[in-house]
């Protein structure tokens, strides 16, 4: 090809994708990814339906089928477990092509599943599929009302350490965060002798650079079987297993849920429900005082079997205003650390403070900026007022999507995208959020 024609298509293709066609291809995303009543967060991948990534499609979804976004709600809970678990994966099927699969997990639910959980933004997006028209979402509301109360107890009940109020992880998979530095100390202490010998299907998809090593596979596991060993009894692990850290990102999303669940409660005038979530919530505040890292200025994971806090600041380290929560001191420290970091990540909050020695700009979670979390802190920001800065955290996310496509991740430093591609979480906070058009009409 002559030189200055190869020149012209380079430039062409560097020219970020306009909004319109965007919006087209987001749908074209959500629309080739649904399979039956659910939607997979991408082809090869994640051939399944994720508990946290289905909630968000739903946003997505009642962007442009409203009915469709509720049936993506009520199809998650076909994993609901008899304890009150809504299930971080629920598989229905065996597909080779995924690692660990049903048989790995061994979970006894009717529907095969995971054995642990997932961020339970379910409850903030059913009030959102309800407000955008309570009338057709009335009767929908009522039968998830009590799946979305006794997952939120099972949350209170077997996720906590005694006496404590900050929500526990005990596998990293369950915080969304998978290979975090959230997680490194307390995974250090796992001891994966004796795993059965297993072989990897991510990196067969995806660049074993963006993804987490094989130190942590052996750990992750190895809470797989300790779990499955002892019958997926949640109250033993999270009290006697292996791991338990709390995760700011869980306690506050959770917190979050609580009092759009207590806002559904009274819509529906359940009042001993509204009183056993004011029992929950009046915990808030001891769990982020446990979680408040006042050296790094902002909340941070806590290790529940040590004490020992985290010795990073992480994107979750943000959503103490989505959960609801204010304290004045507290909070001029933590607006400054979201400044020190917005300035430096031109394409949204990295997943893990780009000055700390563990940032790793393509791994996971370890840097990369995401649609999703990005949403979600800039959605607390807006609400307490700082709009010029969730507006920031918008543009952000646009300006990586429109470079870079709708990849599972970002680089926050250069916009490139990493990960899986055509990923229908990052579809659906276009369509909801991140779009000019959904910009507009939030506006209107
Ligand atoms: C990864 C992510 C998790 C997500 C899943 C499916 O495991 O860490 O948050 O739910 O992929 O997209």
């Amino acid at each position: 090809m002559d030189p200055e024609a190869e020149q012209e298509r380079a430039e062409a293709a560097a020219v970020p994708a306009k909004p319109i066609d965007l919006d087209r291809r987001a749908i074209q995303i959500l629309r080739e990814n649904e399979w039956g009543d659910y939607t997979l967060p991408t082809k090869g991948l994640y051939p399944y339906q994720w508990n946290w990534d289905s909630m968000f499609v739903a946003l997505g979804f009642s962007e442009i089928d409203l009915d469709r976004a509720w049936t993506e709600v009520e199809s998650l809970f076909q994993g609901q477990w008899a304890n009150g678990m809504a299930a971080h994966i629920v598989f229905r099927r065996d597909d080779p092509s995924y690692f660990p699969g049903p048989s790995i997990w061994k979970s006894t639910h009717s529907v095969p599943t995971s054995g642990c959980s997932q961020p339970p933004v379910a409850a903030t997006v059913v009030r959102d599929l309800y407000e955008k028209d309570p009338e057709a979402g009335l009767e929908r509301l009522q039968t998830l009302f009590p799946k979305l109360m006794s997952w939120h107890r099972w949350f209170h009940t077997n996720r906590v350490v005694s006496g404590g109020a900050a929500i526990a992880v005990t596998h990293p998979w369950e915080s969304g965060r998978d290979n975090s530095p959230d997680w490194d100390k307390a995974l250090a202490n796992v001891d994966p002798t004796g795993i059965a010998p297993y072989q990897r299907k991510d990196t067969s998809h995806v660049d074993p650079t963006m993804r987490p090593t094989s130190f942590e596979y052996d750990r992750y596991l190895k809470l797989v079987e300790y779990g499955a060993a002892c019958g997926w009894d949640h109250t033993h692990i999270t009290r006697e297993g292996p791991f338990a850290v709390a995760d700011p990102g869980i306690t506050f999303i959770l917190m979050r849920a609580d009092r759009d669940l207590r806002y559904l409660a009274e819509v529906l005038k359940k009042h001993s429900a509204v009183r056993e979530i004011e029992g929950w919530l009046f915990h808030a505040r001891e769990a982020a005082r446990y979680l408040w890292n006042d050296e790094l200025g902002a909340y941070t994971a806590r290790d529940l079997r040590t004490g020992i806090k985290a010795d990073g600041v992480s994107s979750v380290s943000f959503l103490s205003y989505y959960a609801g929560l204010t304290s004045s001191r507290r909070d001029a420290k933590l607006q400054r650390t979201l400044d020190r970091i917005l300035e430096s990540s031109p394409y949204g909050i990295p997943s893990f403070d780009p000055e700390h020695p563990k940032f790793d700009s393509k791994r996971y979670w370890r840097g990369p900026s995401w649609a999703i979390v990005n949403y979600l802190i800039a959605r607390g920001l807006a609400e307490f007022g700082f709009e010029r800065k969730a507006n920031m955290i918008r543009l952000m996310t646009r300006e990586a999507i429109a470079l870079s496509g709708f990849s599972e991740y970002f680089d926050p430093m250069t916009g490139a995208g990493y990960g899986g591609q055509h990923f229908t979480w990052t579809a659906a906070i276009w369509l909801a959020w991140a779009s000019p058009r959904a910009e507009s009409a939030a506006e209107a």
